[in-house]
C-alpha cells in the first residue's frame, strides 16, 4: 500500500458528484449524507462553484502573501460585515483554524503581561490533528503514542457551566468548545449553558473561543452556531469545511480585542487565503449569508429531523431510540450498533457517517430538498425493515 494506513476507506470508489448525489466508478448512485464530513455545503460540482474556480483557473492560481490578494480582501470583508469578527485569518484546514485560536489566545494574555496559559475545553470534543488540536481534545484515541502532549488543556463535562466554574484559577486565559459537538456525537451546546459561560468568561477576564469547523457556516440554519444565542460574544470563532464547499479552505475570525494582539509577522500561512481558495469562498458566501438560504436549511432540516422522529424511531425501537441536532446537522441515536446500521444504509444507496455515543451522523448538502428528505426516509426505513 502506497497511501499510509491512516484510513480504512469504504470499498467505493468515488466518479463523480452531483447536487447531493454520488457516482461510484461503476455507475451506482448514492444518496450523500455525509457532504465530505460537512463539507460540500453546496452539494457537488455547484455549477456556481465550478466556474468561481474555473475563471479564476485562468487568472491567477497563488501569489502567496506577499502581494495584495483582491478576492481575499472581498472574503474577509463579506465574514466581518455579517458577523461578530473584526478580522480573518485564512488558512487551509479545520485544525489550522484552531491553532491559531490558540496561539492567538496565547498572544493576547502575553502582550498584556499576563500570566494566563490555560484553556479549559470540554470532554468528547474534536478539534483536529495538530498538538494543540489532540491537546486540547484530551482524547487517549487521539493523543496515544504521541506523548508528551501540550499542557495547560483541562477537559470538563460539556453542557456542565459548573464544571467549567469549578475549574477557574488564576491562570485560566480561555474557555475553548465546540457550539456543537460533531464527532463527539451531534450534541449542541445548550443555550442556557451557552448564556453561562458568557457570564463567566466576563467575570474572570477570559476569552471564548468556539470551535466551528464542522458547524459553522450554515450548517444549523445560522452563518454561525453561535447566532443563536444573541447576549453570545465570541472571542474567536475558528470556521473550515463547508466555507470551501469542497476546497480546503480554514479560517479563524477574530474580534476587536483579540484583533489587537496579533501582529506584522505573528502567524502566516504560504497558502492561506490564495485566490483559489478565496474564489471558492466568495461564491459559497453569496450563498449561506442570504438569509432566505439560512432560512431553508432551518426548514428543511427541522423537516428531516421531524420525519425521522415520527416516522422511524417509533417504527424501530430496537435499532435506534432518537435524534438529536440542529439544522442539518443531525443524529440518529442508535441502539444497534451504529456501523452495522450506516453498512444496511449503504445497502440502500445512502451514506450517513458515525459519531460517538453510537449515532448516526446525517450532514447533507445544505442544498437539500423535501424531496431527497423522502427519499432518504424511504431508504432508512427499506434498510431498517431487514433487521
Ligand atoms: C469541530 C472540528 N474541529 C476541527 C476539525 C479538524 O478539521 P480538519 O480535519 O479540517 O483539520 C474537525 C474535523 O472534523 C472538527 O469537526
Amino acid at each position: 500500500m502506497s497511501i499510509l494506513g491512516v484510513y480504512n476507506p469504504l470499498n467505493i470508489e468515488i466518479d463523480h458528484g452531483d447536487g447531493v448525489y454520488l457516482y461510484s466508478k461503476e455507475g451506482t448512485r448514492y444518496l450523500d449524507f455525509t457532504s465530505g464530513i460537512g463539507v460540500t455545503s453546496l452539494g457537488h460540482s455547484h455549477p456556481s462553484l465550478v466556474s468561481a474556480l474555473k475563471d479564476q483557473a485562468e487568472k491567477i492560481w497563488h501569489c502567496s502573501n506577499l502581494f495584495k490578494i483582491g478576492n481575499q480582501q472581498e472574503v474577509a470583508n463579506k465574514i466581518t460585515n455579517n458577523s461578530f469578527a473584526k478580522s480573518v485569518f485564512f488558512c487551509n484546514s479545520g485544525t489550522e483554524a484552531v491553532e491559531a485560536g490558540i496561539k492567538v489566545i496565547r498572544k493576547y494574555f502575553n502582550n498584556k503581561n499576563v500570566k494566563k496559559t490555560k484553556v479549559i475545553c470540554a470532554k468528547n470534543a474534536f478539534h483536529g490533528r495538530t498538538y494543540a488540536a489532540i491537546s486540547a481534545s484530551g482524547k487517549s484515541k487521539l493523543t496515544e503514542g504521541f506523548e508528551p502532549i501540550l499542557k495547560g488543556f483541562k477537559q470538563v463535562k460539556f453542557n456542565d457551566s459548573k464544571a467549567i466554574s469549578k475549574n477557574i484559577d488564576k491562570e485560566t486565559a480561555a474557555i475553548m468548545i465546540e457550539t456543537v459537538q460533531g464527532e463527539g456525537g451531534i450534541t449542541p451546546a445548550s443555550k442556557q449553558y451557552l448564556r453561562e459561560i458568557q457570564k463567566i468568561a466576563k467575570d474572570n477576564d477570559i476569552l471564548l473561543f468556539f470551535d466551528e469547523v464542522q458547524c459553522g457556516v450554515g450548517r444549523t440554519g445560522k452563518f454561525l452556531a453561535t447566532e443563536w444565542v444573541k447576549e453570545l460574544n465570541p472571542n474567536l470563532v475558528a470556521i473550515a469545511k463547508g466555507i470551501g464547499g469542497g476546497f480546503p479552505i480554514g479560517a479563524l475570525l477574530l474580534d476587536n480585542k483579540t484583533t489587537k494582539s496579533m501582529s506584522l509577522g505573528s502567524h502566516g500561512s504560504t497558502f492561506g487565503g490564495n485566490p483559489l481558495a478565496m474564489a471558492v469562498a466568495n461564491e459559497v458566501l453569496n450563498f449561506v449569508l442570504n438569509e432566505e438560504f439560512l432560512d431553508h436549511v432551518r426548514e428543511v432540516g427541522f423537516n428531516l429531523r421531524k420525519l425521522l422522529k415520527e416516522e422511524i424511531v417509533p417504527k424501530f425501537p430496537k435499532l435506534v431510540s432518537g435524534v438529536r441536532g440542529i439544522g442539518l446537522m443531525i443524529g440518529l441515536e442508535a441502539i444497534e450498533n451504529n456501523e452495522i446500521l450506516i453498512k444496511s444504509l449503504i445497502q440502500e444507496k445512502l451514506l450517513t457517517v458515525k459519531a460517538g455515543q453510537n449515532v448516526i451522523r446525517m450532514l447533507p448538502p445544505l442544498i437539500l430538498e423535501m424531496k431527497h428528505v423522502e427519499e432518504a426516509i424511504e431508504k432508512i426505513d427499506k434498510a431498517f425493515s431487514n433487521f
